[in-house]
């Protein structure tokens, strides 16, 4: 008997990206991976079959170059991809893919779109906003919310397009001015309320009609240690063993759960189509209960490492269960292990990050669970690329010991880099853990 072996595409070229890489890597399905990238990452080149380097975001040459390796499914990991339309195209040329169509990513293309969702469906979490497109009426409504608000660009911006007042916006006067050049570029936002409490990560796969969850992850947003400094794209990661965190109630995660099955059913009646692939649900644990910031239409970064690194059953099986709409038919089964995954940052970053310096990583003996990100090889070397640069995954038992371990490792590599120390340690869970009791006092 012959066996079959399916050819599968990748999208993209990050620490997420190698992460969906060693997963297929592992099934039991024979396959061949290729990868359409926009820079060569070296842990990725090493376990495909073949690496193009090109516009993610140009559809035709994605087109192309999947048409011409005869592949059977795409896995797309960033957004921007998403957001220009490569699932429909893929898909009206047979192509099964991980990801949904451009009308349904608008649930993380469009955060008007997703505000406008949940108060039409009348689902749970929705703080009190307003979509604004001119000046009318904009004053009268930040004097309604006084010095408590958040502005909200109303398009992908690369984790720039939030301003929340206090830290970014000073002033009435300084918010009215932003907004004013957004208007005048013919641009979209919101203003709604500014909320305080826990983040935390709930990513689901979905085949359009069923979820099925993964375990829960906390992201590390600021750049320094202790919460402060500015927004990165994320700078390390944790899931308990359990696979809730420890500053949530069993209330708290069905509650979540049922907001992003409530999504889902929301987005099929609204298109009369089925969202394949990752729905991604950013929460905040309030005062008032569980709040929705974000929804992202595939997988976090670095949160994807956490999950896939802990996955017992078979990635590509899932995957294609996602396009066929089989997900209730197959397994998916987390292993009860807790993980912390941090990530090493050129210095500087993520305003003035440096780039083109030598990283070296032979101190490091176990380089299983290390994941390339920002990075590239030239004659043997690994050069930093200007972002978020290599990542290490540590699992343990316990959250402390896959604290201890990831930060070894991480702690190995040498170069202008620098880490988190206290993601994931006992310390800063407990100070999360304090500042939700103190909430809800
Ligand atoms: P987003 O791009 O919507 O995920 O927002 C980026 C970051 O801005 C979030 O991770 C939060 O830290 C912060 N943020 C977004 N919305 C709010 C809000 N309503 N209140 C307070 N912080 C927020
Ligand atoms: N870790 C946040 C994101 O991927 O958007």
């Amino acid at each position: 008997m012959i066996e079959m072996e399916i050819n599968v595409l990748v999208i993209g070229s990050g620490a997420r990206e190698h992460a969906i890489c060693k997963s297929i890597r592992k099934s039991s399905i024979k396959n061949k991976i290729f990868c359409f990238a926009s820079n060569y990452n070296p842990g990725i080149a090493k376990i495909c079959h073949d690496i193009s380097i090109g516009n993610i975001n140009d559809k035709k040459n994605v087109l192309e170059y999947a048409l011409k390796n005869n592949i059977e499914i795409a896995i797309i990991g960033p957004e921007n991809p998403l957001e220009v339309g490569i699932t429909d195209l893929l898909d009206l040329n047979n192509i099964l893919v991980v990801g949904p169509k451009k009308n349904l990513a608008q649930l993380e293309t469009s955060k008007i779109f997703t505000r406008n969702l949940l108060i039409k469906y009348n689902i749970n979490g929705c703080p009190k906003y307003k979509a604004f497109n001119k000046i009318n009426g904009l004053e009268e409504y930040l004097k309604e919310l006084g010095n408590e608000f958040v502005v909200k660009y109303d398009g992908l911006a690369g984790g720039k397009g939030v301003k929340v007042s206090g830290e970014h916006l000073k002033s009435h006067d300084e918010t009215l001015e932003y907004c004013k050049n957004i208007i005048n570029k013919n641009g979209e936002f919101i203003i709604e309320e500014k909320l305080y409490g826990e983040e935390f990560s709930l990513m689901s796969f979905s085949d359009g009609k069923k979820l099925k969850h993964m375990p829960i992850v906390q992201d590390h947003k600021r750049a320094y240690e202790g919460d402060l400094g500015p927004n990165t794209g994320g700078m390390g990661s944790y899931s308990c063993e359990n696979h809730t965190l420890p500053f949530l109630s069993e209330s708290d995660v069905i509650e979540a759960k049922k907001i992003n099955n409530q999504i889902l059913i929301a987005l099929k009646n609204e298109f009369n189509d089925f969202y394949k692939g990752i729905l991604y649900g950013g929460f905040m644990l309030t005062k008032n209960g569980i709040k929705v910031i974000e929804y992202n239409a595939r997988f976090g970064d670095p949160e994807v490492m956490n999950v896939l690194q802990i996955l017992k059953s078979d990635f590509l099986e899932i995957c294609l269960a996602i396009c066929n709409q089989n997900l209730d038919d197959v397994e998916v089964e987390f292993e009860n292990l807790a993980t912390v995954c941090k990530y090493a940052v050129p210095n500087g970053y993520p305003d003035n990050p440096v780039k083109g310096q030598k990283i070296e990583i032979s101190q490091l003996k176990n380089k299983k669970n290390l994941y390339f990100g920002s990075l590239d090889q030239i004659n043997d070397e690994l050069i930093e690329a200007g972002s978020r640069t290599v990542a290490y995954v540590g699992v343990g038992k316990s959250l402390s010991e896959a604290e201890k371990l990831a930060e070894k490792s991480i702690s190995s590599i040498q170069g202008p880099l620098f880490h988190r120390k206290d993601i994931g340690t006992q310390e800063l869970i407990l100070k999360k853990v304090n500042k939700i009791k103190s909430l809800k006092l």
